[in-house]
């Protein structure tokens, strides 16, 4: 794995270019970022464009040994551009065209914009394709609007239409899948349909709109992508790799609609920005869940996978922006490589002294070239990991005991997007509940592939699909497939309510999942504050709020949680059974602290015989590269599961907070 950072050559004195490269390599650093932003640099009018400085800036790089991850720079429209075209200016929900002065304010929907986009993308390409000096290609940046997407436009509009026009065929079948003969929503034509947009409509939106909304919103987004690909596939040659840096928390683009226009897929994270996570260091560390979610879910896309930017310290655009804990930094570069990661690059070399990102740390601070904390850091991991390069064994098969424990977590984008767009209790987090059994199985020490419906399940011995919401009669019947053949299948609570037009079955509630779990779902409860229900699992009590199901199960199914106290009490929360040759568990609950899914999870492991750990939550124990690799995201130092003759290449057997420690 390999360290890298992004450079501004265009924001520092051409005189500190070779004084900053030759520090970020003296740093450690393998591979410099250059160009996301640069469109108004790199193309000053149209058609005509300045290459010369980026020349000098790609050389300089290569002298001093750091190969150049290039990017497209069109998250960033030039002023000319956006003033002679007003039309590829993004439209908010208030009907306002956006305005230059900020950054991905431009709408990709539109044909004057990707037109701009290919000509300096293909100048790009045609200039630095095939050049050895470049190892990669990143598009775009965070392609988003940071919120305020979908774009109102007319093209917005109108490329919406013309995808419903796609899918439906008939207006008739429009009609008929989003219920609209109630409120009288009944369309005549596909050009009467808009974007469903709150600011324009008094009452609530019509669900079945909204979802396909954003299915169409994210299948723009990745065409969009996949165009700028296809531009540079024949010029990058075999040798440069393509990707983009996905948001990996972003819900309204998905990154797996891209898995094969892409070499590998890279990602974004900031653990770091305010939020209290989990423990009394969470604001320090970060969450270590959603760390590994992220890196288990971009990893298991296409098999590979780099973090394009990784906080160096001090962020600037939290509520509040804390010191990341020392060490901290350095804890997530070796998370990133237990996870598999081909990179680590981090935004950014040098904190900047003008423009919007002010108070952003760097590697080295705003005196250019006295290293940060972070900056430390990395320099540490660098060498670090060059030791590790150097004594592990390389790609020796992972043992016995650790592969039994194999896990795919089935994350549905599109049942994400249709729980939170109805949640029926403001607090239930769909991310949240998906992080909960992320956890449960790294704290039973699985190595976990976060995986969508597309790829084939059956090799894990362990499957896990988390709220559910959307199925059809093809993936009930695969899951039914799986146990039977031998694997253990765990559902959860809003699993099968609905198809995959986000309707309600004409059945019983969850209709079609029922004969596989053995047991009716009766009703769901919600509780307001200050309420909070129990749970009972063996002696132990669990507690809940968000989501709880009641269950009557059949008479081969056990029950393994029951409810403590409401109208329910004594009844089923959660049940297994066998199945073929493997087994069933539904658990129809949403826990507060993610106690009773670790608890659960456990006990699957224990009826199908495969040994698992008990760590702590936030200690992640990991195989690459021959070696294993614990990295402690907890407050408390957490003991190492080192064998005794096990040789120990960094850390101790105690893992102290932030701490890493590595062996073979
Ligand atoms: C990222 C973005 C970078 C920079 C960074 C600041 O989300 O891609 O361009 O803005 O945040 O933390
Ligand atoms: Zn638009």
């Amino acid at each position: 794995m390999k360290l890298g950072a992004y450079y501004y050559p265009e924001a520092w004195p051409v005189e500190q270019w070779p004084r900053d490269l030759a520090n970020l390599r003296r740093l450690g650093m393998e591979f410099v970022h250059l160009g996301e932003f640069a469109w108004a640099l790199l193309e000053p009018s149209e058609g005509r464009f300045d290459f010369a400085w980026l020349d000098r800036a790609i050389q300089l790089a290569a002298d001093h040994a750091l190969p150049v991850v290039l990017c497209t720079p069109s998250a960033t429209p030039p002023v000319w551009l956006t003033e002679a075209h007003p039309e590829v200016l993004l439209v908010d929900a208030a009907g306002r065209r956006q305005r230059h002065g900020t950054r991905q304010h431009a709408c990709w929907s539109t044909e004057t914009y990707r037109r701009h986009v290919a000509r300096i993308v293909g100048a790009l390409g045609a200039r630095y394709g095939r050049d050895a000096r470049i190892c990669g290609w990143q598009l775009d940046n965070e392609l988003s609007h940071y919120g305020k997407e979908p774009c109102f436009c007319d093209a917005c509009q109108r490329k919406f239409q013309a995808w419903l026009g796609q899918r439906y065929g008939t207006i008739d079948a429009l009609n008929r899948d989003w219920g609209n003969s109630f409120w009288s929503q009944l369309y005549q034509r596909f050009d009467q349909v808009r974007l469903p947009n709150p600011a324009e409509l008094v009452a609530q939106v019509n669900p079945h709109q909204q979802l396909d909304a954003q299915r169409w919103f994210a299948d723009e987004a990745a065409d969009y992508l996949r165009g700028q690909a296809a531009l540079l596939r024949a010029p990058a040659g075999d040798r440069q790799w393509i990707t983009t840096n996905y948001m990996h928390r972003f819900a309204a683009t998905n990154p797996a609609l891209n898995g094969r226009d892409f070499d590998l897929v890279a990602w974004t994270i900031y653990p770091v920005h305010g939020a209290a996570n989990r423990g009394p260091l969470g604001f320090r560390m970060g969450d270590a869940a959603e760390f590994s979610f992220a890196a288990d879910f971009i990893r298991a896309i296409n098999g590979r996978a780099g973090i394009m930017e990784l906080q160096p310290g001090q962020v600037n655009w939290g509520q509040v922006n804390p010191q990341p804990q020392p060490g901290a930094v350095r804890l997530w570069i070796m998370r990133a490589f237990a996870a598999g990661s081909e990179f680590v690059c981090t935004y950014r070399f040098r904190q900047p002294r003008a423009g919007a990102e002010l108070y952003h740390y760097g590697l080295v601070g705003p005196d250019g070239v006295t290293p940060t904390l972070g900056g430390e850091q990395f320099a540490q991991a660098a060498r670090e990991l060059a030791a590790l390069r150097a004594a592990a064994p390389g790609d020796a098969p992972a043992p016995a005991h650790y592969q039994a424990r194999r896990a795919a977590l089935l994350y549905d984008w599109e049942s994400r997007w249709d729980i939170d767009n109805h949640k029926q209790n403001q607090e239930w987090d769909t991310y949240e509940h998906l992080l909960k059994y992320h956890r449960a199985l790294k704290r039973a020490g699985a190595p976990v592939d976060v995986i969508t419906d597309a790829k084939d399940f059956a090799a894990y011995p362990f499957l896990v699909a988390p709220a559910h919401q959307l199925v059809d009669a093809e993936l009930v019947a695969r899951w039914h497939r799986y146990a039977e053949n031998g694997g253990h299948l765990v559902l959860t609570c809003r699993t099968g309510q609905k198809d995959r037009r986000g309707q309600l079955w004409e059945a019983p509630w969850a209709g079609p999942i029922l004969a596989l779990i053995g047991a009716k779902i009766e009703f769901y409860d919600t509780l307001p504050a200050p309420n909070v229900g129990h749970l009972r699992v063996g002696a132990a009590t669990f507690a809940w709020s968000t989501w709880a199901e009641v269950l009557a199960p059949d008479d081969r199914t056990t029950v393994v949680a029951t409810h403590a106290d409401q109208f329910y009490a004594g009844r089923a929360a959660a049940v297994t059974r066998q199945l073929g040759r493997g087994t069933v568990t539904y658990i129809g609950v949403d826990s507060r602290d993610g106690a009773l899914e670790a608890r659960l999870i456990r006990e699957v492991y224990e009826r199908a015989s495969v040994a698992t750990e008990d760590f702590a939550d936030g200690f992640l124990v990991d195989w690459r590269d021959g070696c294993w690799i614990a990295t402690n995201f907890h407050h408390e130092p957490q003991p190492a599961p080192i064998p005794p003759g096990a040789k120990i290449l960094l850390g101790e057997r105690v893992v102290p907070p932030a701490g890493v420690s590595v062996w073979r």
